[in-house]
């Protein structure tokens, strides 16, 4: 009997269930292959007692358009970074990399398939070196991961930020306004941009082209005429204007290491309104709906690719690599490549182009 652990680390992101899914579907036409599901990425493994589960074709049927992930994930601590609670109530942090990989021994894991976006394929990178037979399937809304066409994932989000543009066009217009929608991505400006072009934006603020507020007052200046006229505003989360910052707002959640972007819409109103913009501006921030619910067919198709082609890494050995999209293949690419850069938008890309030549106004 062979045994694959699956795990799914980070933020959710649709499509997870379906990838899943596929795993165990393509597992079941093998002999003696035995799906393992970890709750809540490492987690599972790591718990005493541990929490695990066998993933077989019953428990993964009709999943793939269920959002979420049915093993839980988590985006605060990880084997390299396991919380340990002091006595005096602070917290530390400790390596249990060892132990982990030393329990999935022990428990009979051949190797592991680590779905999840940049910072657990830079752990799935970090095992592999320790000696772990590890494969990253890459997941994100943002989009990030170079070395793949594109993530599962993406594209819903997109599609969930481009349906609100629609809606907003629609009050915007009626009431001569100019809406900010704040939308997720962190670093990366790929569902700002997508949204605006699909949605016929007239703005798009993305982490890589840092503002100038006047190009951004002036463009939207344009859309009124004796006060009649209205805009809606795509802004990533990560904007921030030339020569500033970043909006962000604190968390203290244990284990959590990532940088809390928030407030980006408003700050660019703020700062609208200081530079003499006078017309009326609203904000919509559309969070975390972006991650919910069913993943539109595209994510779901790909994922089931990604899915299958994972597995088939792990009947071939081929492990310290991530499954990478190469239209209309599915390769595998080391690790340590998929890691090195991340996937930004760049001054050069077709979709930038495209925008500027829609007359969307990228704020520079
Ligand atoms: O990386 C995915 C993502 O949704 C980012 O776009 C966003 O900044 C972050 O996760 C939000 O994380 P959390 O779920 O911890 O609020």
């Amino acid at each position: 009997m062979k045994r694959l652990l699956v795990a799914t680390g980070g933020g959710d992101c649709p499509g997870l269930n379906a990838v899943i899914r596929a795993i165990v579907h393509r597992a079941s036409k093998e002999k003696e292959w035995e799906i393992l599901g970890s709750i809540q990425a490492f987690n599972g493994v790591l718990w005493e007692p541990t929490e695990v589960l066998v993933l077989d074709d019953d428990k993964v049927s009709g999943i793939h358009f269920q959002g979420g992930t049915i093993i839980e994930t988590t985006n605060k601590g990880g084997p390299f970074s396991w919380p340990i609670k002091n006595k005096d109530g602070s917290w530390d942090e400790a390596d249990r990399s060892d132990e982990m990989i030393r329990k999935l021994q022990y428990m009979g894991v051949d190797g592991v398939i680590n779905i999840g976006g940049d910072g657990s394929q830079r752990i799935s990178q970090r095992l592999f070196e320790k000696g772990l037979n590890i494969i990253g399937v890459p997941k994100t809304i943002d989009n990030d991961l170079s070395t793949t066409d594109t993530t599962f994932g993406f594209q819903t989000a997109v599609q969930i930020a481009t349906e609100s543009v629609d809606k907003l066009v629609t009050t915007a217009a009626s009431h001569n306004r100019v809406f900010f929608m704040e939308v997720m991505g962190r670093d990366a400006g790929w569902i700002a941009l997508n949204a605006a072009v699909a949605g016929g934006a007239e703005v798009a603020i993305i982490p890589e082209f840092p503002y100038d507020i006047n190009i951004v007052k002036d463009a939207l200046e344009k859309r009124f005429h004796h006060n009649r006229g209205f805009a809606v505003v795509v802004v990533s989360e990560g904007a921030r204007p030339k020569g500033g910052t970043t909006a962000t707002v604190s968390n203290t959640e244990v284990g959590y290491h990532n940088v809390k972007l928030g407030g980006a819409a408003q700050k660019l109103m703020k700062e609208l309104s200081e530079a003499g913009f006078k017309h009326d501006m609203r904000e919509t921030v559309l969070g975390h709906l972006q991650r919910g619910g069913v993943p539109i067919a595209y994510d779901r198709v790909i994922s089931a690719q990604f899915g299958v082609k994972a597995f088939e890494m792990a009947l071939e050995n081929d492990y310290g690599k991530m499954v990478a999209y190469r239209h209309p293949d599915f390769i595998s690419v080391p690790l340590k490549e998929a890691v090195a850069e991340p996937n930004l938008v760049t001054p050069d890309n077709a979709l930038v182009k495209t925008a500027q030549g829609l007359g969307i106004s990228l704020g520079v």
